[in-house]
């Protein structure tokens, strides 16, 4: 039988001093080979809006949407946690209405829910939402929804300050009942005191080698989002290559009519065939 990454797995790593490692997924069948790889979480992130969507910004995308998108990973995945990525604006308004957008992610098949940044109200949300029984996954560092207010896709935790101040938010984060927290785009030395300095798992994006697990933008991992490339983001294929080679070889065979060919079609019974006498066909 096959046994679920659960919060005590990713407990059990952290205190063992091991690793686990997170990539992203928004369809079905990349859940589903993504669990057959062996990667412990997948984040259905609302990276989905650009590398799947095509908006501008993460935050054009809503919590219908993200129930779509969580259902079809859902179904594709036996063994990884599934984390759905709670969209801009869908937890800050209040905690009733962040707790409901947030349960129409668990009833769609995530097993926890990831809210960016830190402050009174998040706390509640996170206090709230583990006394209902769902995990939650923190994020801080660079948080792509305070976009506008961070003024552009910057470098957090560059000081001890700044890096202290970080730490701080992760510790009440912690203390609220978070079960891990993604820490982007961090100078590594500053992620790494941070980690040490943590009882619950970091996830590295973009904060470099310390901590307990790293997560990549799988569209960025298979080399298939070519807009633009973070510096963390290592490819690992070339599926853009792959697509557009496949693409030309099917657009050339069907204007040259060499697709489909007689394995690839299905045909008449000889007695329905010869009904149609010599009318019609050749
Ligand atoms: O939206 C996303 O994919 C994310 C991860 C890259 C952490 O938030």
């Amino acid at each position: 039988m096959i046994r679920k990454v659960s919060v005590n797995t990713i407990q059990k790593i952290k205190n063992e001093g091991e690793k686990f490692s997170v990539l992203t997924a928004y369809d079905y069948s990349t859940a589903k080979y993504l669990d057959e790889a062996g990667i412990d979480i997948i984040l259905i992130g609302d990276s989905l809006a650009m590398v799947a969507l095509g908006y501008d910004t993460t935050n054009k995308i809503g919590v219908e949407e993200m129930s779509i998108f969580t259902k079809a990973v859902a179904k594709g995945v036996s063994r990884a946690m599934v984390v759905t990525d709670m969209p801009f604006m869908s937890y800050n308004i209040d905690v009733e209405s962040a707790l409901t957008n947030i349960c129409k992610m668990i009833k769609y098949g995530a097993n926890a829910v990831k809210i960016e940044g830190c402050n009174e109200h998040i706390i509640k949300v996170v206090n709230r939402c583990v006394e209902s029984g769902i995990p939650v996954m923190g994020h801080l560092g660079f948080t792509p929804q305070f976009l506008n207010v961070l003024g552009g896709y910057n470098i957090q935790g560059k000081t001890y300050d700044a890096t202290l101040s970080i730490l701080e938010q992760a510790k009440k984060l912690e203390e609220a009942g978070v079960f891990s927290i993604v820490l982007e785009m961090i100078p590594e030395e500053s992620a790494r005191y941070i980690t040490e300095n943590l009882n619950v798992a970091t996830i590295s994006c973009g904060a470099g080698r310390y901590c307990t697990a790293q997560v990549m933008v799988s569209d960025d991992m298979l080399g298939k989002f070519s807009e633009f490339k973070p510096k963390f983001a290592r490819k690992y294929g070339d599926m853009r290559a792959l697509i557009l080679e496949c693409a030309k070889r099917y657009d050339y065979d069907v204007k040259n009519g060499l697709y489909p060919c007689e394995d690839e079609i299905y045909k008449l019974s000889e007695t329905e065939l010869c009904r149609f006498g010599t009318k019609g066909l050749a």
